[in-house]
């Protein structure tokens, strides 16, 4: 069987920002404690810092971190996380029923940022707080000094503001487990006004409104409407999250993740432009595609099932070969929308189903998962291109008749390289026939692959599943054929 896809530079989308690889480290679990700071480790530095997992992270290649949650953000005080340790209140964090120490807090996350060289993406608490306190957050982050805030950051040491650009407006207020969860006209007026404000202090600010949980929750849509028709003018991004469980389907449902992914974003796009019609405003609405990833959601429960204890551990999933060509699927996709999905965080970088684990006092690996998003991040580079593949189809159970390759692509005008994402998510091999005739004498570099199958990595074998190289692709004429192998990541490069 064939596939074919014709690759052109002019079929531009959008550019492949750096921010569509961003991660997500919250304070749940095991990923900010044992994960990215461990104080006493034997990798860490003299603030508590893991310079193992910092490693990893840049090796990664994210670009935007988002913090502090999550379910978390949502009964959060900011204040408890800055200021000398000593002094810092130990409390009940009731989205994951762990104490907090808030012995890591906003001038640690930017010291990681700084250090992991990634850009700070913040939320503020919109469930059990208000305008207020968003305002108090922004005026220790951004303002220059002279006021209670900002001296209070100078006072802690950091003269300079952080400066940071990007803000949530809250986290998944839509869904009934979130502490202060709200209807949408609820949170759409508070967004609004806590918009407003924030703006009124730092103009430059890019916020982002949160849109709906998954696209599975019954208020989907009409959420996103109503959220928008409070704070379309305010904002510049809505938020949008997803996962997808492999406990709770068939392989080939579960290969076909991506279908569902692209017409989410597809259902974002056309709500918000639906407002903006209405609304007769010219701004186009980005996605901030903040919380994705592979979880085995329904381990969740026993996870929780104990009492208050500091960072237990939890949802640390181990995924497996297939889980990363899923990973690289949904990379695929959302790097198809570049011209409407402008932030993107794989949810969450450390332990919490996460592409690095870590042992407390012990050792850090890479995840299957990490090898797609760290190929992709390094190779999705210029303009990303679109490409309309033709050829074999595949039934699924949840998604019925889906395409059986997914493919796009990626074009660096400066360095001339060209790499071409694709997935063969059915259980056939079948050859990719490239038509690259719009560029000027492409030549092979490299074709790597990922093959689906159950083998993860653990302490025990770290690198037991990595990316395989199958050598250089030829051209002739204008034109390739590579061999994609049936439930395979594929990347091909060309100069
Ligand atoms: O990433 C784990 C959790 O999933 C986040 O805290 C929440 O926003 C989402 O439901």
């Amino acid at each position: 069987t064939t596939a074919r896809v014709t690759v052109d530079p002019s079929f531009r989308v959008g550019p492949a920002h750096r921010r569509l690889f961003g991660s997500f480290v919250e304070h749940m679990g095991r990923c900010v404690y044992g994960g990215v700071f461990e104080p006493g480790h034997a990798s860490a530095d003299a603030l508590g810092l893991r310079r193992d997992v910092l490693d990893l992270t840049r090796e990664l290649g994210v670009s935007v971190v988002r913090y502090p949650g999550g379910n978390f953000v949502s009964s959060y005080r900011w204040e408890d996380g800055v200021g000398p340790v000593g002094d810092r209140p130990r409390r009940l964090d009731l989205a994951w029923r762990s104490i907090e120490t808030n012995a890591f807090g906003l001038d640690e996350f930017m010291r990681w940022t700084a250090e992991a060289g990634v850009e700070p993406m913040l939320a503020v608490n919109l469930g059990t707080r208000g305008v207020q306190e968003a305002c108090d957050l922004l005026e220790y982050a951004n303002h220059p000094g002279g006021t209670h805030f900002s001296d209070l950051r100078r006072k802690h040491g950091v003269d300079e503001p952080y400066g940071v650009q990007l803000w949530c407006l809250g986290n998944e207020l839509d869904g009934p487990w979130q502490v202060g969860h709200k209807t949408a006209d609820e949170y759409g007026r508070l967004a609004a006004e806590t918009a407003r404000a924030m703006k009124l202090i730092d103009p430059s600010v890019s916020l982002v409104a949160c849109g709906s949980s998954n696209r599975g929750m019954p208020t989907f849509a009409g959420w996103e409407a109503t959220v928008l028709e409070h704070t379309y003018e305010h904002v510049d991004y809505i938020s949008a999250h997803t996962y997808y469980d492999p406990s709770d389907g068939d392989r080939a449902s579960i290969l076909a993740s991506a279908v569902d992914m692209d017409a989410f974003i597809r259902e974002v796009v056309a709500t918000a432009d639906h407002v903006a019609a209405k609304q007769r405003h010219r701004k186009k609405l980005q996605i901030s595609f903040d919380e994705w990833n592979v979880w085995y959601q329904s381990r969740l429960r026993t996870d929780m099932d104990r009492g208050w204890v500091e960072a237990p551990a939890l949802i640390e999933d181990t995924y497996t070969a297939t889980d990363a060509v899923v990973v690289g699927d949904l990379l695929v996709t959302l790097l198809r929308h570049a011209d409407r999905v402008g932030v993107a965080c794989q949810a969450q970088l450390a332990n919490v189903i996460a592409p690095i684990r870590t042992i407390t006092g012990g050792a850090a690996w890479r995840q299957t998962i990490f090898h797609p998003f760290a190929l992709t991040a390094r190779y999705a580079r210029g303009a990303v291109l679109l490409t309309e593949p033709t050829g074999p189809t595949h039934d699924t159970t949840r998604y019925g008749e889906v395409s059986s390759v997914d493919t796009v692509a990626t074009h660096d005008e400066e360095t001339g390289a060209l790499a071409v994402f694709a997935v063969n998510r059915g259980d056939t091999d079948l050859t990719l026939d490239l038509d690259l005739r719009a560029f000027a004498a492409p030549r092979g570099e490299e074709h790597i692959a990922i093959d689906a199958g159950d083998d993860v990595n653990d302490p025990a074998a770290p690198d037991r599943v990595t990316p395989v190289t199958l050598g250089a692709p030829t051209v002739d004429s204008g034109r390739s054929s590579v061999r994609l192998r049936a439930a395979s990541w594929n990347l091909i490069r060309f100069t």
